[in-house]
């Protein structure tokens, strides 16, 4: 295996919305923690994380290609990776031009689409690295944080999008132009049910999640964003909360990826994800396929209702309950 993607892919660089309630939307990505970004297009409300991850948000409008959700009255409306340089981008043109359109704007971003119609979009990366201090821990006989507090976080601040996951009607189908046309590699699997793939050999365990999805058809399903740590996702998550916004589920902790988790349902037509500790991977990792069992979403999770396959959270059902 190469140590880089051919076309020096580096992650999911901007998501863009189609929403039927932009007001909804938008104040959920402000509460989110993403910081409002300038917009030269006052119908264009961009969202930006720590590190440059972007979130545009549009009013859906049938007709309009890049303003079209796929598959849902507000979902995913293109989706933009992020490659090293420009060199890289003309590389993915000229491969992707073998077989479709392939265009690039007035500002050099390059805008197709995959073999299921989702609006694909690559651009020179506008992600930067930010450093910041890392978390540290006193694990028994050896601590890692001598004669200081632990952190505590006033306000959520995602630090940038990890991966999206998107429900189609056969995965296997779904993976094959990423993994034939631009170098995706399987991290793991779901047996029959979904595929976790990373756009580079070294870095996140998964960029895209590809999951067979209940209901017919191509639509998003979840966005992710990492936080700094656990501690980030359960302040995170108490946060939205009292907001008034609903768990979906967690907070909790995945098997595959081994990140602690909270989701949020979201106005954007899924959920939305703080993420933390997620896996990190390299060029040795190696594939495993999991059973599709229900108890593979999660080591743990509060409040995790599997009779009826709603997925609840604690504090979310309490303040039902009091009300
Ligand atoms: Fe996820």
């Amino acid at each position: 295996m190469q140590a880089e993607n051919r076309f020096r892919l580096t992650g999911v660089d901007c998501v863009r919305f189609a929403v039927e309630d932009i007001e909804a939307a938008c104040r959920f990505a402000a509460d989110w923690g993403l910081v409002p970004a300038i917009s030269k297009d006052p119908a264009l409300k961009v969202f930006t994380a720590t590190d440059g991850s972007e979130v545009q948000v549009v009013k859906a409008a049938a007709g309009q290609p890049r303003c079209t959700p796929i598959g849902a009255p507000s979902g995913l409306a293109e989706l933009t990776w992020g490659v090293a340089d420009a060199a890289a981008l003309q590389a993915i043109a000229d491969e992707l031009r073998k077989d479709r359109a392939a265009e690039f704007d007035a500002e050099g971003v390059l805008h197709s689409h995959d073999d299921l119609g989702i609006g694909l979009a690559f651009r020179v990366t506008r992600r930067r690295a930010v450093i910041y201090p890392v978390t540290r821990y006193n694990a028994p006989g050896q601590p890692g944080r001598l004669n200081a507090r632990a952190p505590r976080y006033e306000a959520v601040r995602p630090h940038e999008i990890s991966h999206i996951a998107i429900g189609v009607d056969d995965a296997g189908e779904a993976v094959k132009f990423y993994i034939e046309r631009l170098d995706f590699i399987v991290s793991d699997r779901y047996a029959n049910r979904g595929i976790f793939m990373r756009c580079a050999p070294v870095g996140n365990h998964h960029h895209v999640f590809f999951m067979n999805a209940k209901q017919p058809g191509t639509r998003f399903n979840h966005l992710a964003f990492k936080v700094r740590d656990i501690h980030e996702v359960i302040g995170g998550g108490q946060h939205l909360d009292a907001l008034g916004w609903k768990t979906f589920a967690g907070p909790g902790r995945h098997l595959i990826s081994s990140a602690c988790f909270w989701y949020f349902v979201s106005p954007f037509g899924g959920s939305w994800e703080y993420a933390a500790d997620e896996d990190m991977v390299g060029e040795d990792w190696e594939t495993q396929d999991f059973d599709a069992v229900s108890h593979i979403f999660s080591e743990w999770t509060f409040g995790l209702e599997k009779s009826d396959g709603t997925l609840r959270g604690p504090i979310s059902a309490s303040k039902e309950q009091a009300l």
